[in-house]
């Protein structure tokens, strides 16, 4: 069996993460894993039964949670135990509470091992926080992905405005330096460059910049490890 490739993406909200990795695995015809999706459904369960605030029963709910990702057509499908919570995990209530959820070490455990099994399955793009650190330290290309906060700000209000979602600025605002600083600062698998992972900054370029370079560098990294293997 041919060994599979594994492009692992993170960074901090709103940095291009989700843009990049939906592309490429349309591109190549990878399985794409956004595991920021994960931790997401876990909160919206949590919230749902109340067990938001009671580490316990949130570690009770990740250890049975049945979640179900697909992705057609560039979009990501959520369900939890069968139930289809796509719309329901990018809600403002959701965004608020889930660096809350995804700090708890026991979540993770029981998240990576889902992401690991997945990446069984074939050619991978993932993307989240922890991606390059622990989840595939050995990924093929590893991808730390920026954008200053203001255009990350822009690009999160614009996306909730889209869909209709009623948010200022300002709560948008608050959101992201809250969650960037839990995420950053957390003691189990913080947001952080791994030591060999490239730095893609993409404040100041188009989407079809950021792909053209991205792909350009796998592109290298791929031809490059078939000229040295
Ligand atoms: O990528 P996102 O914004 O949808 O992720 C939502 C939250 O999930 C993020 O604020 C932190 C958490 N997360 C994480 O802790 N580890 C990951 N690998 C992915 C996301």
């Amino acid at each position: 069996m041919s060994k599979k490739i594994i492009i692992a993406i993170d960074g901090p909200a709103a940095s291009g993460k989700s843009t990049a990795a939906k592309y490429l695995a349309q591109k190549q015809g990878y399985i794409y894993l956004d595991t920021g999706a994960m931790y997401r459904a876990i909160t919206y369960m949590a919230i749902k039964n109340d067990a938001f605030g009671h580490e316990d029963k949130v570690i009770e709910l990740a250890k049975n949670i049945d979640i179900k990702l697909s992705f057609e057509d560039g979009v990501t499908r959520v369900f939890v135990n069968g139930d289809e919570i796509t719309e329901e995990i990018r809600s403002p209530e959701v965004n608020a509470k889930v660096s809350e959820i995804s700090k708890i070490a026991e979540v993770r455990v029981e998240m990576v091992k889902i992401q690991r099994k997945i990446s069984q399955k074939g050619n991978l793009v993932a993307e989240g926080r922890d991606i390059t650190t622990v989840v595939f330290p050995n990924a093929d290309i590893k991808i730390f992905m920026t954008a200053e906060l203001e255009e990350r700000i822009k690009r999160r209000f614009k996306e909730f405005y889209e869909k209709g979602i009623k948010i200022t600025y300002e709560e948008v605002r608050e959101n992201l330096i809250k969650r960037d600083k839990l995420d950053s600062g957390r003691e189990v698998s913080p947001l952080k460059k791994a030591e060999d992972a490239f730095i893609f900054d993409t404040t100041n370029i188009t989407v079809e910049e950021e792909i053209d370079r991205i792909l350009d560098l796998i592109n290298n990294k791929l031809n490059h490890n078939a000229i040295t293997n």
